[in-house]
């Protein structure tokens, strides 16, 4: 009996969860595992009300489930950084869930932006550094509000921390057994601190797979690489910063924010899997935003909990029906609703 724990957060998270949980439980069914799942409101209408955003009793509660499926964290009312800091990034963070894997893959390439591009050529996984660098929320401000003011915001990278997500990457390259290749991207000729240590341990660590090519790209040049040759790219490994920046370029080329996924692990723990593209008040409560990525967030849930099988086959009702039924991958303009598209996937599956 798996355990699911539910977090629909803000915006239009609640109506692309209602979707994944559909195709969840048809996956149940046609695949025989059985779960439980519970609700869990954390969020900006939930801070609103009560100035909570994560209690540590909150965290402790969360390590008893298998898997946490999240929906969106972001709400217009609420000043920019408090609940990004204090529900995603303290959900990330007290969980060690130091990688966020984010698989780029071009389903259908009529929806891709990239000319003459086809699936075959979109088709990498991005490890993310997911517990320090940037995110660590080192720093501090001198003189704060003079005309000398100083801010500085430090990139904190570990030894550790830096060898257990470049292992994770070297592991997942090769059991993924595509083109067996790893690319580190950084900026080596700039960050000549944090991404000498990357570099290094980046090193002495391939001696140990021999199987893996490895290879180097500046994260400059990787962008520009995701739009001229995407087919270059196998697994890439980076720093918490860079990852989330090359990947929502990633998304873009895979199609867009609709069809994005990601999931936070921790390979000893609780992982916490989410359709990247955030809240979108925009289109909140108008049954219009697209629930593809959270329903891939499923499917990379129940990889990740030991129902391959149940995770490959919703993935392939995905790709059949971003193949054969809509007509966009844009919120308003699929051809459906978000609960018709829910419906599609589970009548696919
Ligand atoms: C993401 C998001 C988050 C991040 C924000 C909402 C804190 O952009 O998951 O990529 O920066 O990691
Ligand atoms: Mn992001």
């Amino acid at each position: 009996m798996y355990k699911i724990a539910v977090i629909p957060g803000d915006g239009t998270g609640p109506e692309v969860v209602r979707e994944g949980l559909k195709v969840l439980e048809a996956a149940s069914k046609k695949f025989g595992f059985k779960y439980e799942s519970k609700t869990f409101d954390f969020g900006g209408e939930r801070f609103l009300k009560t100035g909570k955003t994560l209690e540590d009793a909150d965290i402790a509660e969360l390590k008893k489930y298998s898997a946490i499926f999240l929906g969106a964290i972001g709400h217009p009312d609420v000043k920019p950084g408090i609940l990004e800091t204090g529900v995603l990034l303290k959900l990330r963070f007290s969980l060690d869930q130091y990688i966020n894997l984010r698989p780029v893959k071009l389903y259908n390439p009529v929806f891709c932006p990239l000319k003459d591009k086809k699936p075959e050529d979109i088709d990498f996984v991005v490890v993310r550094e997911n517990s320090e660098g940037l995110y660590k929320g080192m720093g501090e401000f001198q003189k704060k509000g003079t005309k000398d003011e100083v801010a500085t915001q430090i990139s904190y990278n570990t030894r550790k921390g830096v060898e257990r997500c470049i292992r994770y990457a070297f592991e997942y390259c090769r059991k993924r057994n595509r083109r067996k290749k790893l690319t580190l991207c950084g900026k080596t000729n700039v960050l000549t601190y944090a991404w000498d240590l990357w570099q290094r341990t980046f090193n002495e660590v391939a001696k140990e797979y021999a199987d893996i090519t490895t290879d180097y790209a500046h994260v400059d040049a990787t962008t520009m690489w995701f739009v001229k040759n995407p087919e270059w790219f196998d697994v890439i490994v980076t720093d918490n910063m860079f990852g989330d920046i090359i990947t929502d370029l990633g998304a873009m080329i895979q199609g867009g924010m609709g069809i994005a996924a990601g999931g936070n692990i921790n390979p000893e723990g609780v992982s916490m899997f989410e359709p990247i593209g955030g809240s979108a008040p925009k289109y909140t409560g108008k049954n219009v935003i697209n629930p593809l990525a959270a329903i891939c967030a499923i499917g990379m849930l129940l990889e990740n909990i030991g129902e391959e099988k149940a995770g490959v086959a919703v993935e392939d009702s995905v790709i059949r029906i971003v193949r054969t039924k809509l007509k966009s991958l844009a919120a308003g303009k699929m051809g459906y609703s978000t609960s018709e598209v829910g419906d599609l996937v589970v009548r696919s599956l």
